[in-house]
Parts: C-alpha cells; structure tokens; sequence
C-alpha cells in the first residue's frame, strides 16, 4: 500500500501511480496523499483538473457547493439551526456562482474519455445553473434523478413546500459519447429497502437509499460508522454513492470527485474495486476525514482479501 502526504520528502516530477497509464506529458500537480488505489489533490478544482491528462476519467461525479449558507434558518431534531454549512458554500451572486459552474464542468468535460459519463449533485439552489452550464458545453443529459429524503428538515416559514429530495443530473460528454450503463444490475439488483424499485422491474429515475443493515429508518444520511473520523457537513450516504458508481463504471475504471470533502464518492469506488481521485479545496476535509477513511477501507479490503473477516465500511 502506497501512502504519502504533502510535505514529505519526495520526487515531485513523480507521476502518482495511479495516473502512470493515463499520463501525458503535461506535468500534473502533486497529490496531496496516495491510499492505495485512490489519490486525494489539495487544491481549486478547476487548476487541479486542468493539470491532469486529458480523457483520462471514465467517470465523475461531483457534488458542488449549493451557495445556501447565506445566514438561513432550519430545524434539526427540533431546534432552531443556522443552515450555514461553511464559508465554501457562501453563494457569490447568480453570475458568479454560473460562471463557476461553467468553468468545473468544461475542465471535467475535458478529462472525461470520449464515452466517460459525470453524475452532478445539487439542491434547488445549484442545479438549475450547473443543467444550463451542462448543455451549453454539449454534454447529453441522460437522466435527472430525483433522490427522495423522507426525513427532511421541515419548512421554518410555512410559506412553501418541505424541500425532500436532491437532484443528481447524470450525463454523457457528447451526444456521440457510447456511455457505460449497467442496466442489468440495476434491474436485477437488490434493492429491498427502495419502494420506488420493484424486484426484477427497471430502475426508476426517483430513488430511494434506505440501508437494512443499519436500522429501519431510511438511510438519508450517513450511518454512525460512516461518520468516524468527523463529520462533513453535506456527507453523502455511501449507499447513494454505491448506486451511482455501479450504475456507470466498470471495475478497474478511474472514478474523479471535484469536491470530494469527506471521500464518500472514494469510499464507495474503492468498495467496488475502481480507482479513485478525489480533489478538494479545504485541508481539514482531506486530512482529518477523506484520507482516515480511505486508509480504513483498503486495510479492511487487504483484510478481507486475505479472508480475515471484517466487514468494509457500507457492506
Ligand atoms: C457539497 S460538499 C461535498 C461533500 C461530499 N459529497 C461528501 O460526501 O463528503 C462540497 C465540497 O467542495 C469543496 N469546495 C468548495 N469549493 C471548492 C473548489 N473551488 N475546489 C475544490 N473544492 C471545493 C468544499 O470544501 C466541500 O467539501
């Protein structure tokens, strides 16, 4: 298992090993830590995408900030909370938050390999901006799925609907793009705890991530194992991530996350045996929980590869 971190001494014109098959010449910047099969980069994600190779990434999905922390209110187990998730998701006004969107999406679009896919993840805040991005740069927009959170906050001023799901838009890079679906393990899946998904039917664009092994209440969140080395505050649940990748990936495939945060979108990829990079513009979210919990699951991995038991984390 590699594992290194910025800082220690190292050859920086080395080329990370999991990007050595896909690498140009164009140098790439450093990675800020190396676990096994999944590099984390330090760093704005446009600069970091726009020094990676070229139709290198067979998939990605990103979960961009929504701009909501703007001083709002909302209930959580009965009390009064600000909804501010951090300075990150601090909106800089409709133009500007536009012109980011657009600017991530043309450097993803341009690492994605000619039939790559990109999964985009947001609130009502978000998504209508990043869709209208998607389509000017001419990626084919293949579903949007409405992802159902039962166990939403509910609406402070009673003015408007309780928000209860997120969207996640998911698109090829081209209309010309041959995209990877996995239609047969999505229909034939087990999914026992999805009220939207019939056994043996197809898979509906409305889901539900519910996890039996955890409790009776719908997993919306993230379970308390997930949730070890801290919290991120927009943590997605792994189940939610291990749909998305086994729906458009092929093991051995290179998974890349933007704003990777807490590594969900890592965790998962590793689980099912894809490569993984994740970038993301705050330190503390790498250190303290993407990289602790990507070294967890490749030793629990190894652990389970050399037939220790253990259970990886979200199996
Ligand atoms: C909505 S959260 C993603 C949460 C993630 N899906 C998870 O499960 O933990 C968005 C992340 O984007 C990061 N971020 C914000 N602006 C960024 C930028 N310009 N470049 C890279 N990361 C950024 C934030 O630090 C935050 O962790």
């Amino acid at each position: 298992m590699t594992f290194f971190l910025a800082g220690a001494p190292q050859d920086p014109t080395a080329i990370p090993p999991i990007l050595s098959s896909v690498m140009s010449k164009r140098p790439a910047l450093k990675p800020y830590a190396q676990i096994g099969e999944a590099a984390l980069y330090l760093g704005d994600a446009r600069e970091v995408m726009n020094s990676l190779p070229e139709s290198s990434v067979d998939m990605i999905f990103a979960d961009p900030p929504y701009g909501l922390s703007n001083g709002g209110f909302s209930v959580h187990s009965g009390r009064q909370v600000s909804v501010n998730k951090g300075q990150w998701d601090r909106t800089r006004g409709t133009q500007a938050d536009f012109d980011f969107h657009f600017e991530w999406l043309e450097a993803a679009q341009r690492l994605l390999t000619p039939d790559g896919t990109i999964w985009v993840s947001g609130t009502y805040h978000s998504i209508y901006a990043c869709g209208y991005a998607m389509q000017l740069l001419g990626y084919r927009v293949l579903n949007d799925i409405a992802w159902f959170k039962p166990n939403g906050p509910p609406n402070l001023g009673r003015r408007m609907f309780t928000a209860s799901h997120e969207t996640l838009i998911w698109a090829s890079k081209s209309k010309k793009a041959k995209h990877t679906f996995n239609y047969k393990a999505m229909r034939e899946g087990d999914f026992p705890s999805d009220r939207f998904k019939r056994p043996g039917k197809q898979m509906r664009s409305v889901w539900e991530a519910f996890d039996a092994r955890e409790s009776l209440w719908p997993l919306t969140t993230p379970r308390k194992d997930e949730k070890t080395f801290g919290k991120h505050p927009t943590q997605k649940p792994i189940s939610l991530l291990e749909r998305v990748v086994s729906a458009s990936s092929n093991a051995g495939d290179l998974v890349l996350d933007p704003f990777c945060g807490s590594g969900t979108t890592g965790v998962a990829s590793l689980l099912l045996g894809r490569r993984f990079i994740g970038i993301d513009s705050d330190r503390v979210f790498l250190r303290d929980i993407a990289k602790k919990r990507f070294l967890r699951t490749s030793q629990q991995l190894e652990a389970a590869h050399s037939s220790t038991p253990a259970a990886p984390e979200g199996l």
